[in-house]
């Protein structure tokens, strides 16, 4: 076994941090040895708050370094499959944040890189697989609780407290359905076992025109069909009243599993001259803090003891397909079939 892996991080943006931190102090046998960024003052200040001996402005020149046994990539999701090309090609293992890329040719760049180095590990960042309650609710489905999966149900919604950063991100986001509904996207495909093979979206500008310029949504939802039968719905949106709220319902034949259906953060209610309430979790950073700082531990864990992911850069493109779909239904207003075509 490896005793410490050596990891650079590309991207110090607002996950790009967090990815950071949770490696420079939370992750074992991993060390935070490189960082890069554009932005070469955020460079400098994270790299003194962390002690990192390495920076770079230049991914190329840091996948160059032969100290670096891993790289992280949490830049711009348009930069993923190059970047991930670039690293794998340099001879380092890989953990990407979703979604794979932007287009579905580009993932096919990312499958090809992974492709060529069957020696590396390659991991993908569909976190919610990390959190301790979809972990549990995967077990339960596993071992037949619920008998059959009819239905997924997933809410994904982002605060309105954190708009500005989040109107920032849209022009680089790809979309709300490649950007958000990935991660419900990729929640109905482990839950069912199944492809999402048809697709309904919706959706509107309810309050943010920059979504219209962008030929995008605020608020959007989608209807889908898996190839078992298995179904799906999912809801997503910028602007909710009351911090972040992710929630899933799983209806199987034989009963039903529910995840966070109150968007708590912790078991208090605060009963006073308002009410009786519980509070929100603020934002998607303390939401998924835990299952952000599971996945790469499962990453830096598979370098270690030499073993594959579970999620793999097939379950990318999977997604990213079934993501465009819906975009192309939402802008066409037609039901779609995925394409399996390359
Ligand atoms: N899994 C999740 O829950 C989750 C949540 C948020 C973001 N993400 C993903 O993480 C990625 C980053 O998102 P974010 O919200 O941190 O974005 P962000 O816009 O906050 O930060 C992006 C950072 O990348 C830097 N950058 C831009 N181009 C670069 C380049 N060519 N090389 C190096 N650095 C470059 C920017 O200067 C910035 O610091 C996206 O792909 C996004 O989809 C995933």
């Amino acid at each position: 076994m490896k005793k410490v892996v050596k990891i650079g991080s590309v991207g110090l943006g607002r996950l790009g941090y967090e990815h950071a931190k949770n490696i420079a102090t939370s992750i074992p046998g991993a060390q935070l040895t490189a960082i890069c960024d554009i932005d070469a003052q955020r460079v400098k200040d994270v790299a003194a708050e962390f002690d990192v001996a390495y920076t770079y402005t230049n991914f190329e020149e840091m996948c160059a370094n032969p100290e670096l046994d891993a790289i992280v990539i949490v830049s711009p999701s348009m930069f993923h499959a190059d970047q991930i090309k670039i690293a794998l090609d340099a001879g380092k293992h890989v953990f990407c944040d979703k979604p794979l890329d932007t287009t579905i040719a580009k993932c096919k760049v990312a499958e090809k890189a992974v492709e060529a180095h069957p020696d590396r590990v390659f991991m993908l960042g569909f976190m919610r697989r990390f959190d301790e309650s979809y972990a549990e609710a995967k077990r339960r489905i596993a071992a037949g609780e619920i008998g059959k999966v009819v239905l997924v149900r997933s809410y994904t919604q982002d605060p309105r407290t954190t708009i500005e950063g989040t109107l920032k991100f849209a022009p680089h986001s790809g979309g709300q359905f490649l950007d958000m509904c990935v991660h419900d996207l990729d929640l109905i495909r482990w839950f069912t076992g199944s492809e999402v093979k048809k697709v309904w979206g919706l959706g509107g500008v309810f309050e943010f025109d920059l979504y219209r310029e962008l030929n995008d949504a605020d608020n959007a939802a989608a209807t889908v069909q898996c190839d078992n039968g298995a179904m799906g719905f999912m809801f997503t949106n910028r602007t909710h009243g009351a911090g972040c709220n992710v929630e899933t319902e799983i209806i199987g034949t034989k009963g039903t599993l529910r995840i966070a259906n109150v968007g708590s953060r912790n078991l208090l209610q605060i009963i006073d001259g308002a009410g009786a309430r519980s509070e929100y979790y603020p934002d998607f950073l303390s939401r998924w803090h835990q299952a952000y700082i599971n996945e790469i531990a499962e990453f830096v864990a598979c370098i270690r003891d030499g073993r594959k992911p579970e999620v793999t850069v097939y379950d990318g493109t999977a997604v990213s397909r079934a993501a465009y779909a819906c975009k192309e239904s939402f802008e066409s207003g037609e039901m779609l079939s995925v394409s399996s075509d390359d």
